[in-house]
């Protein structure tokens, strides 16, 4: 098996285990007396499983392969071995979790021992990345001084994440901010339209018609001013009141007509448009609810509610897995897994189903926002609620679940042929 076609299948176990899990946890927020029969496996002990095995194995280990492609030579040599000590540090953090090992900060519960081995792994990725890069000037190819310009800036992600989850730091809940100002929203947003904006160039996709010389510039040219800006608004400790603050999470929008426009000039391969298009869509969406929702008077009423824990999913499961997916489909070109995600059925499947998860979810926020009791006393339209949430997230299981059968299903045939 390439390194590819590994780190292809651990995310897509990796979504399938989520995916349960989000589902134990929707059912529980249904019957919460049936939590009684996990004994010590407490809705709070597999709320950090769901929450991580998104984020480190569904979300990052298409980025990892993204790595592994631009980095190593022909073999791949080192890549395969650089995912399953991914995995296997994700499955070490699962089960600290589970036994009630956390450091209690959302995304950053990484805590004794599975905390050592997983910025173990980011190191041992960082070597593997490298010896990639000298092998293949060895091998006689041209210097790469992007490449080691990007692998420089990638080594502050295990640093980052040391200190973070370091229990030095800053204590689960921070008393000293009362949340993300528009400032800290523009800024983290902003390195995130960066990667994406990136990526084309690490794939090697080529322009989809000629174009005039200079795109690039232009466009990393806007996002450096943009972070001028940002530089420039986050000083202090503003109030998220303050015009200057809403100005700078408006101006985001300018992102959902520059983006589009930027990625549309690649030649995307045929099974991976459909995913780019999703991408798009739930993307915009996502900036243009998040503009409103950051205002005062909607902020305060939302804030904590279901309304939340929908927007979690229209930017994660929305707009973040079809960029997952749009990665695995131009990687797997023109591996065993071509076509995995060409499904039809699955794709469907998926965005029917978080379209379905994100309005029951808007719905529930809504109530909530008029009436604040309504979820703890579970009325019954918060209990219809989470029940469609249920079954959308059933839907969204059965898509994980069929691109699961269909990889090990192509991996198999292939093998048999060979
Ligand atoms: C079968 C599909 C899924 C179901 C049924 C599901 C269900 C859930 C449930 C019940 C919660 C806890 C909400 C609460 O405590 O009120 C949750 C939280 C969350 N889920 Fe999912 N989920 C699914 C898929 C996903 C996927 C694919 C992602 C990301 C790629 C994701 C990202 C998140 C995030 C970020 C949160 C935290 C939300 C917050 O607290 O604001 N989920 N999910």
């Amino acid at each position: 098996m390439t390194a590819i076609e590994r780190a292809t299948v651990h995310a897509f176990a990796w979504l399938g285990v989520a995916c349960t899990v989000g589902l134990l946890l929707a059912v529980l927020l249904l019957a919460p007396r049936a939590g009684a029969v996990l004994g010590p496996l407490t809705y709070g002990r597999w709320m950090p499983v769901h929450l991580n095995l998104v984020l480190y194995g569904w979300l990052a280990l298409p980025l990892v392969a993204l790595l592994l492609r631009a980095f190593l030579p022909e073999d791949g040599w080192g890549g395969g071995t650089a995912v399953q000590t991914w995995s296997a540090s994700l499955g070490v953090g699962a089960a600290a979790w589970l036994a009630g090992q956390s450091s209690g900060k959302p995304f950053l519960d990484w805590d004794g021992v599975a905390r050592v081995l997983f910025l173990a792994n980011l190191l041992f990725l960082a070597g593997v990345l490298a010896a990639g890069l000298v092998r293949r000037r060895r091998a006689g190819e041209a210097r790469r001084p992007g490449l080691w310009t990007l692998w420089g800036a990638l080594l502050t992600v295990p640093a980052a994440l040391a200190f973070a989850t370091s229990p030095g730091t800053y204590p689960p809940v921070n008393p000293a901010t009362g949340g993300p100002t528009g400032a800290s929203l523009l800024g983290s947003t902003l390195c995130v339209i960066a990667l994406f904006a990136g990526t084309p160039w690490l794939l090697g996709l080529s322009p989809s018609r000629p174009q005039r010389g200079g795109r690039g510039v232009r466009l990393f040219g806007a996002l450096a001013l943009h972070a001028a800006f940002f530089a420039a608004v986050s000083r202090g400790e503003p109030s998220h009141r303050e015009p200057l603050q809403i100005a700078a999470v408006a101006t985001l929008l300018v992102w959902a007509w520059l983006l589009p426009r930027w990625l549309g000039g690649f030649a995307w391969p045929a099974e991976s448009r459909p995913w780019l298009l999703a991408f798009l869509a739930w993307g915009g969406l996502l900036l243009a609810t998040a503009v409103p929702m950051f205002l005062p008077g909607l902020l305060d009423r939302i804030k904590f509610t279901n309304a939340l824990v929908g927007h979690a999913h229209l930017a994660m499961a929305g707009m973040a897995t079809s960029f997952a997916a749009l990665l695995l489909a131009v990687l797997n070109q023109e591996t065993r897994l071509a076509g995995v995600l060409g499904d039809r059925i699955g794709f469907a499947l998926w965005h029917t189903g978080n379209g379905v998860h994100v309005t029951a979810l808007a719905a529930a926020g809504a109530l909530e926002a008029v009436d604040p009791g309504i979820v703890f006393r579970g009325d019954w339209p918060i209990t219809a609620l989470y029940s469609l949430r249920a079954a959308a997230g059933a839907a969204m299981l059965t898509a994980a679940g069929r691109w699961i059968v269909r990889s090990s299903g192509r991996l198999k045939a292939r093998r048999n042929t060979a």
